[in-house]
């Protein structure tokens, strides 16, 4: 797999260019993104999938700036999306109503009526809806959400299977628990086709065992309804964030994959097309979040380096304690330093380097006012959870495609933000 930056004279090059190039002509704060590794991910996992009726499904809730969209279109993605937007910018991209599958929740009425009207398949996850879709769609063609009673996950904010989560139409070997019977019910009741079964169980997930779990539960459930045209696992697939964590091993996992498939389609009798949805592994490490250090100070426990960015740019080190790699790009090695680095937001847990109890040390290599560090794996959940707290901008984003830097969306300014009041 390829990496999303080299190392050439000791700074930090993205795609090929340098990052002190890349801040001078863009300024900072500044999203990065190598084009190269957005492909190369995509490309890996499909062609690490032996299994040949597959379809990828990118999560376009990690980031959805409409010309990575339109990169993956190019590679033949497909879309999971969550909200009317989202469909409507997949659509904006040249995503064709079957190459989006929407898996959105607490739906209005009205927005039920929307997708159905512009041919999106709705992902139903939970009877209410259900219920609903069988009244308004009798004899349509549905999908089910399946919490198959079990989840995984970097941190418990992002499980979204097992009783904890509110996600999906509940499986459980409990009897008392178990919805399938009743969605069953009211599919046959409707007469609706059940054409698709679908569980996304976390993110971040580094066990592929999970996946294992998850795909033999979902094929144990698909063998009791026969219209199905579709299975699809979910997302989920991690990425290494901290220098112990080991890479998604996929080889392991499509191995397995593709030998169960095999079994389930001989007894279930017709071959049917297998689904992911990964928006992480596509993107994650393909973003680099540039930043450079206004501010050094020193306090009885930590020395904080303060930078241009806060957690209103990149939230997941606050939101989730997470970890996030960080380099001084002007000068990768070289004598270093044990920092915290600090956020330019009026709150204490602004910072980049902590966990979920507070600040963390981390060696890099001696920051001084100017320089620009970069903060690695930003490339999901960053841009796309981002705001504009303390009437911050959000910063420009930049795609580097063979060598070359274009602007694909540009930096807020004050104006943009006064627009909204009225
Ligand atoms: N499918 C569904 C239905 C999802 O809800 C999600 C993510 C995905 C696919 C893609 O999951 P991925 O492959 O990216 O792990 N903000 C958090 C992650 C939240 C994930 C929400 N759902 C973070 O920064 O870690």
């Amino acid at each position: 797999m390829i990496q999303p930056y080299e190392v050439r004279d000791n700074q930090l090059t993205i795609g090929g260019i340098k990052v002190s190039e890349l801040v001078s002509e863009f300024g900072s704060p500044l999203y990065v993104y190598n084009a190269d590794v957005i492909i190369d991910r995509y490309q890996t996992l499909v062609n690490s999938l032996s299994y040949p009726h597959k379809r990828i499904h990118y999560a376009m809730k990690a980031n959805s700036n409409l010309r990575i969209l339109e990169l993956l279109l190019k590679q033949g993605a497909f879309i999971d999306a969550v909200s009317l937007d989202e469909v409507r910018l997949a659509l904006h991209a040249g995503f064709t109503p079957e190459r989006i599958l929407f898996t959105g929740i607490n739906l209005k009425t009205e927005e039920l009526h929307w997708l159905v009207s512009q041919n999106i398949r709705v992902n139903i996850g939970s009877l209410h809806l259900l219920q609903k879709y069988a009244f308004l769609f009798p004899g349509g063609e549905v999908s089910i959400r399946i919490n198959p009673d079990f989840g995984g996950g970097h941190h418990s904010h992002v499980i979204t299977g097992g009783r904890e989560s509110k996600f999906g139409i509940f499986y459980s070997q409990e009897e008392k628990y178990n919805q399938i019977p009743l969605a069953q019910k009211i599919i046959e009741k409707a007469n609706l086709k059940l054409v698709g079964i679908h569980a996304h169980i976390g993110s971040g997930i580094l066990e592929e065992k999970k996946f294992i779990e998850l795909i033999s539960l979902i094929l144990s459930i698909a063998k009791q309804f026969s219209d199905l045209e579709f299975v699809d696992f979910g997302g989920g697939f991690g990425i290494p964030y901290r220098p112990n964590e080991k890479p998604f091993q996929f080889d392991l996992f499509s191995d397995h994959l593709t030998k169960t498939m095999k079994k389930f389609t001989s007894e279930y009798g017709k071959e049917i097309v297998i689904a992911f949805e990964p928006g992480r592994f596509i993107v994650g490490e393909a973003g680099i979040l540039l930043t450079t250090v206004t501010e050094i100070k020193q306090t009885p426990n930590y020395t904080f380096v303060g930078v241009d960015s806060g957690f209103n740019h990149l939230i997941r080190p606050m939101a989730y304690g997470s970890y996030h790699p960080i380099l001084n790009a002007f000068r990768v090695q070289g004598k270093q330093n044990e920092v915290v680095i600090a956020g330019y937001l009026c709150e204490s847990g602004d910072l980049f380097t902590r966990n979920e109890h507070g600040p963390e040390i981390r060696a890099i290599t001696t920051p001084l006012e100017g320089d620009v560090l970069a903060i690695l794996n930003a490339g999901a959940y960053g841009y796309a959870m981002s705001s504009n707290y303390n009437m911050r901008p959000r910063p420009a984003e930049i795609l580097i495609t063979e060598g070359k830097a274009r602007i694909i969306r540009r930096r807020e300014t004050f104006e943009d933000m006064l627009r909204f009041f009225v």
